[in-house]
């Protein structure tokens, strides 16, 4: 690493979990593209059109698993079976992993579900409702997109306790409330069960079939050779946790974004047809996924007159990259009218997010029905005790939304 690399605990450090965004103006203007040492060493990109360009330069590759095996470096020893997919992989290999889901995804396929996502969004809603108070993010925002995505692989309804609960000790890993040891045991731990418990699945539906995506990808695994067994269940584990983490996520912070703007919120409120717009400027204004999944070098590169020697870790800060004054105006203010605008918030290039439509659709349907079904919608602890997920944290989000209705 660069000798002038800044140590990330001054990065991530005070008021940084809370607001990143004047960091992220500083990076931007004085080093838009700096080496930052820490758990892991990596360049940070945060202009938006640096963004753009490194999300599609090739000499940036996502193929973790490469002879120096970097994917160890992100993921810990017991991440190999679950994150040998699309994700972490370059053309050919992406192209191969990502065509056998992508009709699945597909806008007019994803459309079809929209009267069970609506469903399962009522339900949730209707279990709040009579008590006048709810914690969203465990009443809502993370059950809605986990229900959806466990439905569509065909994982029983049974067992989405406890994948949930594996799934959130990768997702809130850092915050604090063990010692980092444990910590790091915990997410093995967790990692280790949900690769038995998936590889035992895929064992299972394939002695059974099944009319799922799981059921899709044994397919493609024994009838067509297109994918390993290996890659089954790897593709599933990024699906289930793709599927779920960033929607949660982004209902949290988009609803938080909402509370703290009554103006916006009202304006949301009486014009139900902003939504689609609104969603996207959410997204723009604190997307979940602050820093696009790392990069590595496969030779020296150069942007912004610094050079990325070849093997460092490159990350594309999506979320500064979005609050980049040069290409929106007046960025740190939410305006549910802005025009729809090219914001990274879903990514960019060959990676671009699978999941878009599902993403849009569970989010229209999750926020419209908070917003018709819960009058007088408020926080109901003070601002500052809004507890977030920590600072260094890949992920940008709450642990706890806690807000009162009108019963
Ligand atoms: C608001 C919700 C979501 C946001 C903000 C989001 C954001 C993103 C971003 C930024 C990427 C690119 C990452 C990179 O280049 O490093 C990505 C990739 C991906 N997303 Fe999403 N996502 C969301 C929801 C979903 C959903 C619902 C699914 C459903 C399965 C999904 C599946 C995926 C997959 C499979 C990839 C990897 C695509 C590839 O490597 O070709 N996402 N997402």
């Amino acid at each position: 690493m660069s000798t002038d690399a800044v140590p990330g605990a001054e990065i991530y450090t005070g008021q940084f979990a809370a607001d990143p965004y004047p960091t992220f103006a500083r990076l931007r203007t004085d080093r838009p593209v700096c080496p930052v040492s820490g758990r892991f060493d990596q360049y940070l990109i945060t202009r938006f059109d640096d963004a753009r360009v490194a999300l599609t330069d090739p000499r940036l590759s996502k193929d973790l698993y490469g002879p120096e095996a970097h994917y160890l470096r992100f993921f810990g020893p017991n991440s190999a079976g679950l994150n040998r997919n699309m994700l972490n992989s370059d053309p050919p290999e992406h192209t191969r992993l990502r065509r056998i889901v992508s009709q699945a995804f597909a806008p007019r396929r994803i459309e079809a579900l929209r009267p069970r996502v609506a469903r399962i969004v009522d339900d949730l809603i209707d279990k709040v409702l009579p008590h006048g108070r709810a914690e969203l993010m465990h009443d809502f925002a993370i059950p809605l997109p986990m229900t959806v995505i466990c439905e569509l692989l065909g994982i029983p309804a049974a067992d989405h306790g406890r994948v949930l609960d594996w799934t959130q000790v990768i997702r809130t890993s850092g915050s604090g409330e063990r010692p980092p040891e444990q910590e790091r045991a915990a997410v093995q731990d967790a990692q280790a069960r949900l690769y038995h418990y998936l590889t035992d699945l895929v064992r299972a539906k394939r002695a059974r079939p099944a009319d799922d995506m799981i059921g899709a990808l044994i397919d493609a695994c024994d009838q067509d050779g297109t994918l390993s067994g290996a890659e089954v269940v790897a593709t599933t584990f990024l699906l289930l946790f793709a599927g779920h983490q960033t929607t949660a996520d982004f209902l949290g912070n988009a609803v938080l974004a909402l509370l703290t703007h009554p103006e916006q919120l009202e304006l949301l409120r009486s014009t139900p047809r902003l939504l689609p717009s609104a969603i996207e400027e959410l997204l723009r204004f604190d997307g979940p996924l602050p820093v696009a999944s790392p990069r590595i070098a496969t030779e020296d590169v150069e942007y912004q007159g610094v050079t990325i020697p070849c093997g460092a870790a490159v990350g594309v800060v999506i979320n500064a990259a979005n609050h980049d004054p040069a290409h929106f105006t007046d960025p740190d203010r939410l305006d549910v009218r802005r025009v729809r605008g090219p914001h990274l918030g879903f990514g960019h290039g060959v990676h671009y997010c699978l999941g878009v439509s599902l993403a849009r659709m569970e989010a229209q349907l999750g926020l419209g029905a908070l917003l018709r079904r819960l009058s007088g919608l408020r926080l109901a602890v003070p601002l500052a005790e809004v507890r977030r997920l920590p600072a260094a944290s890949p992920f940008r989000g709450l642990l706890e939304l806690p807000v009162t209705f009108t019963a």
